[in-house]
């Protein structure tokens, strides 16, 4: 059993690689994560790939969008190069790295015991296209259970749980998303996570007040909280209970966590 809180490493180690890159899932594997968070889009084919943005500018330098594309279009574009060029703290070449299909990325994270957030980015025109296309992709594996399908859209949640029960999913909360007066106490949140079917809460970490989180665990959900790089969440996590905090530098939070362990 893993200590808590499970320290999940946001598009991969994305402080020291290049974001939602196989190179970005093996450092954070390398690092000790309990596992990855990630993002899921359709290409034009129809085909599920792991990727933030819905253009390539920012990690592809190119203005064309990822529906726009077929797989062998997207698997031309190298997005490690950004990251080569803007990041302080990269000390690897990663040019030539390429955009993973989902298939890919549960490969790498078949024969371990990661636990997968995967993240469903989609407009309301492709949500039933992509929660039935990550409900197939995930039918029969036997890592089913470790994977958890998050989404700001609940509406794509309700449709991954029409099409399999049996899948895990978190409700994604953004901060600006609702009044203050609204988010104070966390009801409306958990009342539209639990109404959705979620088995757990994911919110940012400006959302995540002791107070909403006593009242989501009451209330039978899970807590995530995103995206935190400072470690002080590790002990405020322990002591108000948060199960996973997603985080751009899974490293340093392993490394604190292990510190309170022997404190
Ligand atoms: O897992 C939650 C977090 O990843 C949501 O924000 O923009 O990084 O996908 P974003
Ligand atoms: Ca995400």
């Amino acid at each position: 059993m893993a200590d808590k809180p499970l320290i999940i490493g946001h598009r991969g180690a994305s402080a020291i690689a290049p974001e939602n890159t196989i190179a970005a899932f093996r450092l954070a594997l390398a690092a000790g994560a309990d596992g990855v968070e990630f993002d899921v889009r359709l290409t034009r084919d129809g085909i599920p790939v792991v990727i933030h943005d819905d253009n390539l500018k920012r990690t592809g330098s190119l203005p064309q969008t990822v529906a726009s594309l077929s797989l062998a279009e997207l698997k031309q574009v190298d997005v490690g190069s950004w990251f080569n060029r803007t990041q302080k703290r990269s000390t690897s070449d990663f040019s030539g790295e390429k955009i993973p299909t989902l298939e890919e990325v549960f490969e790498l994270f078949e024969s371990t015991d990661a636990v997968l957030y995967l993240e469903m980015k989609s407009d309301a025109i492709q949500r039933d296209q992509l929660a039935a296309v990550c409900c197939e992709s995930l039918r029969e594996r036997s890592f089913k259970v470790r994977v958890i399908v998050e989404c700001f859209d609940l509406t794509g949640l309700e449709a991954v749980k029409r099409i399999d029960p049996e899948i895990k999913t978190a409700a994604l909360f953004d901060f600006p998303q609702l009044p203050s007066w609204l988010v104070h106490s966390g009801r409306r949140m958990i009342q539209q996570a639990l109404a959705a079917g979620a088995d757990e809460i994911a919110l940012h970490q400006r959302l995540a007040s002791q107070q909403v989180v006593e009242t989501a665990k009451a209330a039978g959900l899970k807590v995530v909280v995103w995206t935190v790089d400072d470690k002080v969440w590790v002990k405020r996590a322990q002591s108000c209970g948060i199960d996973a905090l997603i985080t751009n530098d899974p490293g340093l939070m392993i490394l604190e966590r292990s510190r309170m362990r022997t404190v």
